[in-house]
């Protein structure tokens, strides 16, 4: 098998730059490819953080003018990943987050990601000379207009095959129709095979109507995405477009999460040892200030605090779960009522409730590795890295039904307890009343040791590694090129 080039384009990777589990992916799935003959370099902004860790940068290109500034874009390597990386300081050099600041979204960001893009399909077109691309994969809005400029240069321009991979369909960088020549696009791409929607210019809109194939990040969520309730709003593109979608569940890096050499941990445990997490439940039960109780269920949540992630439903439902005996241990940041809302009920609650509101990597370890159950209670999760986690590291999921979460966890169901299959308690829909007797089931199976053991044990022995979902992209993107590009998804 050759080597098939693969450019991957995203605004954030893991562990250069993280707000979310996009970065996770970006940062887990070059490695895994590469294990499937796929050459995989990564075109990333040029923020501070990547800047610093930048190894060997050798320029290889220049812009005199891109979006009000010069821009250079630069060679080189970090955190074991082949990069591009566009250094453009009027774009990306600030005191704040890639996507904003303190007073809310970069103003701009519409050209900070439109030069991410146009930078990619320059790379595309050949122009960083002895590297071109034969598939460049764009992840969600951020590069989403990369399927576009590579369309609209023509079809004199011969180009790279396109991907657009879907991580979320909440965020969708819509802008006004008037940017449409700032942004370098030609009056007829405000189409509807093209950039436009609802009357601006849809970034992710434009990738789903004009990549040569788009994939998102479960089978349940790439079905849920062409449903009415599930499309947000782009319904009639991605059925247009559902003969070229394909869901492919994400992994998680099983070298930064594996419980056995994880530097995080009070105890270091694996699946032929479980029983060696107990001091891990111990040491999260005091930096929570919880209670020093065994036998109470310990449930831990790591998450984004907003309405996506259901943890409105969650501080609902608290009650019900300390009534059953339960502790919570909730480490998130996000929505400020929410945020509220955990530090009210760890003051009102004090050594039952505990929360942590932030962002914290080695927390989230310890909290995976200490708590006995990890619940998500999501309204929509395109995949969720979370409860790939707390399969690995002996934390039961308790999740709703939706998206990868359907995908990644087999409900403690009768028959899946008698089979020995289940790993997890599923409950849906995703109402209060459905998350407490998802609750009240879980408190239950806690209460019967040999079954919970069973639980844990089956879902440590689940295969969450990046392996099968690589050879997935790899098929595809071998398939790609072996097929003649259309110019600009021509099948719609
Ligand atoms: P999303 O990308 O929608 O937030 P995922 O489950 O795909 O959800 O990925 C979330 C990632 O971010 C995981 O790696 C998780 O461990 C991490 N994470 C979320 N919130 C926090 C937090 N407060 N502190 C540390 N890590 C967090
Ligand atoms: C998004 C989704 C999440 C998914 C992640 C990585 O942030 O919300 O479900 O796991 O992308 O694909």
């Amino acid at each position: 098998m050759s080597e098939l080039s693969v450019l991957s384009v995203a605004a954030e990777a893991y562990p250069l730059i993280k707000t979310g589990g996009l970065a996770d992916v970006v940062g887990a799935l070059p490695g895994a490819l590469e294990a499937e003959g796929i050459a995989v370099r990564t075109l990333l902004p040029g923020y501070p953080a990547v800047m610093a860790e930048l190894k060997d940068a050798v320029p290889v290109h220049s812009f005199a003018q891109l979006h009000g500034g010069a821009a250079r874009l630069l060679s080189g390597r970090a955190a074991g990943l082949d990069l591009f990386v566009l250094d453009a300081p009027h774009l990306y050099v600030r005191a704040g987050g890639p996507y904003g600041g303190p007073q809310g979204e970069w103003p701009d960001n519409a050209l900070r990601f439109a030069a991410l893009a146009w930078v990619a399909a320059a790379i595309g077109h050949g122009q960083v000379s002895g590297y071109v691309p034969e598939v460049i994969q764009a992840h969600d809005w951020h590069a989403g207009l990369v399927p576009a400029y590579l369309h609209y240069a023509g079809r004199a321009h011969p180009r790279p095959r396109t991907v657009l991979t879907i991580h979320n369909l909440a965020y969708q960088g819509h802008f006004p129709r008037d940017m449409l020549a700032t942004l370098g696009l030609p009056p007829h791409a405000f189409a509807q095979v093209g950039v436009e929607s609802y009357g601006g210019i849809g970034f992710l809109k434009a990738g789903i109507a004009l990549a040569d194939h788009i994939t998102t990040v479960s089978p349940t969520y790439a079905a849920e995405i062409l449903t009415d309730e599930g499309s947000m709003g782009l319904g009639d593109v991605l059925n247009r477009r559902s003969g070229v979608l394909t869901g492919i569940l994400n992994g998680i890096d099983d070298v930064s999460w594996n419980p056995a050499t994880d530097v995080q941990l009070a105890a270091r445990f694996s699946s032929l040892n479980p029983a060696r997490r107990a001091p891990n439940k111990a040491a999260l039960q005091a930096q929570f200030a919880l209670d020093r109780d065994p036998g109470a269920l310990l449930v831990g949540v790591v998450s984004r605090l907003t309405w996506q992630k259901g943890m409105d439903l969650l501080l609902d439902a608290l009650p019900e779960l300390l009534r059953g005996g339960a502790q919570l241990a909730m480490l998130g940041s996000g929505d400020a009522h929410l945020e509220r809302g955990f530090t009210a009920a760890a003051q009102k609650h004090p050594g039952r409730v505990g929360a942590r509101v932030g962002y914290d990597e080695g927390l989230a370890h310890r909290v995976q590795g200490g708590a006995d159950a990890i619940l998500v209670p999501s309204r929509f999760e395109p995949c969720g890295l979370t409860q790939l986690a707390a399969l690995r590291y002996g934390a039961v999921p308790v999740v709703s039904r939706v998206g990868g979460l359907n995908d990644s966890v087999v409900d403690a169901d009768e028959a899946n307890i008698a089979a020995g299959t289940a790993t997890g308690v599923q409950f849906a829909p995703v109402t209060r009343e459905q998350l407490e007797v998802a609750l009240a089931r879980t408190l239950s199976l806690w209460r019967n040791p040999w079954q919970w053991e069973r639980l844990q044990a089956r879902g440590m022995a689940t295969d969450v590694g990046w392996s099968q979902s690589a050879a997935r992209y790899a098929k595809l993107f071998r398939d790609l090129v072996g097929t003649p590009a259309v110019q600009g998804g021509g099948r719609v």
